[in-house]
């Protein structure tokens, strides 16, 4: 499934911009240039990450503090955690993320 995010000149530098696909949110990450479809909400406690501050490749969780690795998902707190990663297109000046159902 294909779900539209933002227009891509919304999607500045270092911003997040999410949407509510069912029951999860997804984020579209601007970071160097390169559009990264991360999972949004945290696998701590499910705080929203859309809000989260960007350092580098890491996002931190404003809730707790828990860190991503925005690229991969991978948590770098707790080694066993890993938010779902999403192919993210631009078409047509729009951003989209595959989401499989
Ligand atoms: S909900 Fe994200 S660190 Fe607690």
């Amino acid at each position: 499934m294909k779900i539209n995010i933002c227009r891509e000149q919304d999607l500045t530098e270092g911003n997040v911009r999410t949407a509510k696909v069912m029951a999860r949110t997804v984020a579209v990450i601007r970071i160097n240039g390169e559009l990264y479809g991360i999972e949004a909400d945290c696998k701590h406690m499910k705080a929203s990450m859309a809000r989260g501050k960007i350092e580098g490749h890491t996002i931190t969780c404003p809730a707790h503090g828990w860190q991503y690795d925005i690229r991969t998902g991978a948590c770098l707190n707790e080694l066993w955690v890993q938010l779902k990663t999403y192919p993210v297109v631009v078409k047509d000046g729009q951003v989209y993320v595959e989401v499989s159902v």
